[in-house]
């Protein structure tokens, strides 16, 4: 494997920013520090201006595979999220078949072994009836388990109160929940048909998919938990008022952590009358004040992981009413420059953007040796352009779905060059197809 130099890199990492060289070899990061020339590097990437940080970890994505690949596949989204300086992704199970087993689990990592451009990891899904699954998951054979505690696009909920149970007090590694109340849901939505028939308005979604419901899930998500000292993270908050459930500060020694996903933090209801069912997705964007509340708990750590909730439908089926349009949308190339955004406006540091993009994100799962800038570590890595003011159209989108709900909308950093375990495998919008991504390995972290 050759060697790479980066050299003048403007590095956030590990809270501190510093001018400083990239020293590079078998794909892992042999040394950093000034004048590093010296080592006769293959090739020399002059990083001046530049930031370099390390690659996103993606926590959450829907790439489709098996089963609905008319609307993303493992190829395809991993390209595009290589493209967006995101390097690691972990995938979840509402694919066809589910991946309930561990068998399915294996066909999913030998797939992206041969065609993922990303590193990655897969969660095993549970159901009303595959405990036993679960209880004989070890270390490294997936991330987590995740659990539908609220219905969502595949016919994954867990609503058996026993199983429930069973899965918080067994489950020997983490536990990442979707939580919205489906009771409290069903009830909203015979209310507005009975209003509206068929024809309710997409501004009704975050009302219908409430704050009540979603409250009422992570509540007792948060109590299992409790109850079983289970290592609990509830996936895509989207309202101020579930926030009291987590605590604030470092993400080190917490049993229980939260994720905000990219499109909660951007969008909110007021764009639902531009957007529509583009934007449709479970848990809903909610008001203004609850994307602002989520952004300041970013920054008070009560929020531990920025991921994105990447879920590809074709814009055919995006084409529906408001019942029949489904739930989610592709995020994975657009991620990083829009939390930039949020830099831009002066509402998140660059540290804590890479603290809760990487650094947190390998901490809260236990990833090995990733999601860091340190000499011994993999050289997953983003160099990002801050000030290339640019509009993101549809022309540039690599989603197999061709689309982006960022259409129209500006940016200002870019992702320039992306880094793979030591290999360029993304640079100035061209992408390296000849790199594949790796397995991710993990400690203990139940
Ligand atoms: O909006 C969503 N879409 N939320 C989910 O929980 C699932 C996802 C999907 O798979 O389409």
């Amino acid at each position: 494997m050759s060697s790479l130099l980066i050299t003048n890199a403007d590095v956030v990492n590990e809270g501190c920013r510093f001018e400083a060289d990239l020293f590079i070899e078998d794909g892992r990061i042999a040394a950093i520090g000034n004048d590093l020339q010296s080592r006769g590097a293959d090739r020399v990437i002059d990083a001046a201006g530049r930031l370099l940080i390390p690659g996103m970890i993606d926590d959450q994505v829907h790439f489709r595979e098996p089963g609905l690949t008319h609307k993303a596949d493992f190829a395809s989204e991993s390209r595009a999220a290589i493209a967006g300086g995101i390097t690691s992704f972990m995938e979840m199970p509402n694919s066809q078949p589910p991946t309930l087993s561990l068998e399915l689990l294996e066909a999913k990592h030998a797939r992206a072994a041969e065609v993922s451009h990303a590193n990655y990891s897969f969660y095993l899904g549970a159901s009303n009836d595959n405990i036993d699954a679960i209880r004989g998951v070890r270390t490294g054979q997936c991330c987590g388990v995740k659990v539908f505690m609220g219905a969502s696009t595949g016919n994954m909920l867990v609503d058996d109160e026993q199983t429930l149970d069973a899965i918080f007090a067994d489950s020997p590694l983490l536990i990442a929940t979707h939580c919205e109340d489906t009771p409290t849901i069903l009830a909203n939505e015979a209310e507005y048909r009975q209003r509206y028939g068929e024809d309710v308005p997409m501004s009704a979604h975050p009302l219908i998919r409430s704050e009540a419901a979603c409250l009422a899930s992570s509540s007792r998500a948060v109590e299992l938990a409790r109850r079983h000292d289970a290592r609990l993270h509830v996936l895509h908050l989207t309202t101020a008022r579930e926030l009291s459930l987590f605590s604030p500060g470092p993400v080190a020694g917490k049993r229980i952590t939260a994720e905000a996903c990219v499109h909660h933090l951007y969008f909110d209801a007021r764009d639902y009358a531009e957007k529509g069912t583009l934007i449709k997705c479970n848990p809903a964007i909610k008001r203004p004040e609850d994307r602002d509340a989520l952004l300041a708990a970013v920054s008070e750590g009560r929020i531990d992981v920025i991921g994105t909730d990447h879920a590809p439908h074709t814009l055919e089926e995006k084409a529906g009413t408001y019942f029949k349009a489904p739930a989610g949308l592709p995020l994975v190339q657009d991620a990083l420059p829009s939390l930039f955004e949020h830099v831009h406006a002066g509402h998140l540091s660059l540290e804590t953007l890479v603290q809760k993009t990487s650094h947190d994100v390998a901490d809260c799962f236990g990833i090995e040796q990733r999601g860091y800038i340190r000499e011994g570590y993999w050289a997953d890595l983003a160099l990002v352009e801050m000030a290339a003011p640019y509009t993101r159209t549809r022309d540039q989108v690599l989603y197999k779905c061709g689309w982006s709900p960022f259409e129209g909308r500006q940016f200002h950093a870019c992702v320039i060059t992306t880094i793979l375990n030591g290999e360029v495998a993304y640079e100035h919008g061209r992408l390296n197809d000849q790199v594949r991504g790796q397995r991710l390995e993990f400690r203990p972290n139940r």
